[in-house]
């Protein structure tokens, strides 16, 4: 049979089928997401999280060297915050002196090449485990932005390169880039959480952190009322474009796998740079499975972190970061 079109050709040796290959990842995609706790010289393995651990700053300051040396350029940070300075406004989350400023210094001094970008929500601050402070009842919007301003200056001041405020409040982009631009840090970046969804895949951060919403019949339940439905896919959209009106540098979708007809919608609309979050939950069903023998550790990693790229990310948020630096350098 003459079949003049046989698409199996240009597969039959791994050099052909590499001079096809569309997409390449690189340590030059990846951020790592760290948890810091306060004390000194300890990690605490987190039991949803398989490899993952929270470190106290000291120990968090050696693996951003380690991870700098694999060729991973950036680390989005959070904090575990007791919860005896915890309240409803999050005041703690822009004192000076506090975890994530100190963490913010020490990283910068240590590998001042690396990219620092620090969650900016009220979650971890929250009495409540809310991104929002709570007014009567309900998130209180327009006060909440005024408190991300706050934390947003107190990173700058401590030497953020690129602020990633993930709590989803209307407005919140244009009134941390006012207050970037009045206080002179005109080359601080926003890395906008545009398209986040509320979404159940977040569960072993929140355990991470202690911060999920906490039971309490006068508070909302749930993120719904600010993170977006996940039966929606225009109104992400919507939200990429009012960020970017806003004055954001980067997007971020979030969660990743589930949601990349998300990224290649945008990636069709929107010149910026395209970041993804490989959730906390994805990491948590991978490692799982690979913990059965049920999927192969590495080649998953390697295969979900491609997919989430041809999808149309420039850069991953993933707790495979330092594994899969590993992986692309053998
Ligand atoms: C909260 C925040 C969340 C994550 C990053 N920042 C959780 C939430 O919205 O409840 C989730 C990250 C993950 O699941 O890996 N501002």
């Amino acid at each position: 049979m003459i079949l003049y079109s046989r698409n199996r050709r240009l597969r039959m040796s791994p050099a052909l089928r590499s001079l096809v290959q569309e997409t390449v990842l690189t340590t030059n995609d990846f951020a790592m997401p760290m948890f810091i706790m306060e004390g000194k010289n300890t990690q605490e393995p987190i039991a949803s999280m398989p490899g993952i651990y929270r470190r106290t700053l000291d120990l968090a300051v050696q693996e951003c060297k380690e991870l700098y040396s694999l060729g991973i350029k950036a680390v989005n940070l959070y904090v575990k915050v007791p919860e005896n300075l915890k309240d409803n406004t999050g005041k703690e989350s822009w004192n000076s002196n506090g975890l994530m400023q100190s963490a913010i210094k020490a990283i910068k001094d240590a590998v001042p090449e690396m990219v620092i970008m620090p969650d900016v929500a009220l979650d971890p601050y929250s009495m409540y485990g809310h991104d929002g402070i709570i007014t009567n009842g309900k998130i209180d919007n327009d006060a909440t932005n005024e408190a991300l301003v706050k934390m947003s200056l107190s990173h700058a001041e401590a030497g953020a390169d690129v602020l990633a405020p993930s709590d989803m409040m209307d407005g919140r982009v244009a009134a941390i880039r006012s207050g970037l631009e009045e206080n002179g840090f005109t080359d601080v970046g926003i890395l906008s959480y545009a398209a986040k969804y509320a979404s159940s895949f977040y569960g072993p951060f929140r355990s991470a952190l202690d911060s999920a919403p906490k039971e309490n019949n006068d508070i909302p339940k749930d993120k719904k009322t600010y993170q977006m439905d996940f039966h929606n896919s225009r109104e992400a959209m919507d939200e990429v474009m009012k960020d970017i009106e806003e004055g954001a540098d980067i997007i971020m979708i979030k969660p990743g796998m589930p949601y990349l007809d998300i990224v290649s919608k945008v990636r069709e609309a929107i010149d910026l740079p395209i970041a993804v979050f490989n959730v906390s939950g994805e990491y948590a069903m991978l490692k799982v499975a690979a913990q059965n023998g049920w999927l192969d550790n590495d080649k998953a990693i390697i295969e979900s972190l491609t997919c989430i790229k041809r999808a149309g990310a420039d850069m991953i948020f993933t707790y495979a970061a330092k594994e899969a630096a590993m992986l692309l350098n053998q």
